[in-house]
């Protein structure tokens, strides 16, 4: 087998949970840690690709990968739509938080009294994963994450269609070794007709070097 089976093909990669404001001191978001993006961005390095990580939260990664921090949903969408034209794959592994502010405050919110309730008014998001489906050009692949609490097949084999997927990787986030901010996980990779593949429990990186696999085999096919 080829050693950097990605070598000359760009790898666009999402990871973390974005933060939407409120105010400028404050943020809407949600338990992702991003450990999953970044192993997948380490992966797709590792098998020689050109790396593009656009990221809503902070960890440490290689100084050869061309990392973009992005914290807000649309600020992600913006990122990866200047890195796609050029790009051979995308995987979406960030957990994009599906509202936002209709309109976030410009100055810090201040306790109001008498009145003890404040009331969000939230505006749903761009899909960033359903516009890259829906934007791909021929012989660009597109890898979706369906993080699921229950229906986890029927849930992903859904989205693979909605988000005009290739491969969507089904994570029951209630499994014990699997989910937000653990080091471990257990996915299944779901693509059009072929039967599921289960992988792990073991390591994100374990797990993301197996993802990285089955995107080479979809780019070769
Ligand atoms: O629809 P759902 O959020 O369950 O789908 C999960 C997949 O869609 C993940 O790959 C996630 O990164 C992506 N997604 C997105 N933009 C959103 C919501 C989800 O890219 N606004």
């Amino acid at each position: 087998v080829h050693k950097r089976p990605l070598a000359g093909r760009q790898v666009v990669v999402t990871a973390g949970g974005t933060k939407e404001a409120i105010d400028p001191v404050r943020y809407l978001t949600n338990r992702s840690s991003g450990k999953m993006g970044y192993a997948l961005a380490e992966a797709a390095l590792a098998a020689g690709a050109e790396v593009t990580l656009v990221a809503a939260t902070k960890r440490p990664y290689s100084p050869a990968i061309h990392f973009v921090y992005a914290p807000s949903a649309k600020e992600m969408l913006s990122a990866v739509q200047k890195a796609m034209p050029t790009a051979d794959a995308f995987i979406g592994a960030a957990a994009v938080s599906d509202y936002a502010l209709a309109n976030p405050f410009e100055q810090k919110v201040k306790k109001s009294q008498p009145d003890e309730h404040l009331v969000l008014d939230l505006i749903q998001n761009p899909d960033i994963l359903k516009t890259v489906g829906q934007e791909k050009k021929a012989g660009q692949v597109v890898i979706g994450f369906a993080a699921e609490t229950q229906n986890l097949l029927a849930n992903a084999e859904k989205k693979l269609a909605s988000k005009h997927a290739d491969m969507i990787v089904a994570n029951d986030v209630t499994a014990p070794q699997a989910g937000f901010d653990k080091d471990s996980n257990q996915v299944t990779l779901i693509q059009e007709g072929q039967e599921p593949v289960s992988i792990g429990p073991k390591s994100k990186q374990a797990v993301a070097q197996d993802i990285v696999a089955h995107l080479v085999t979809i780019l070769d096919r």
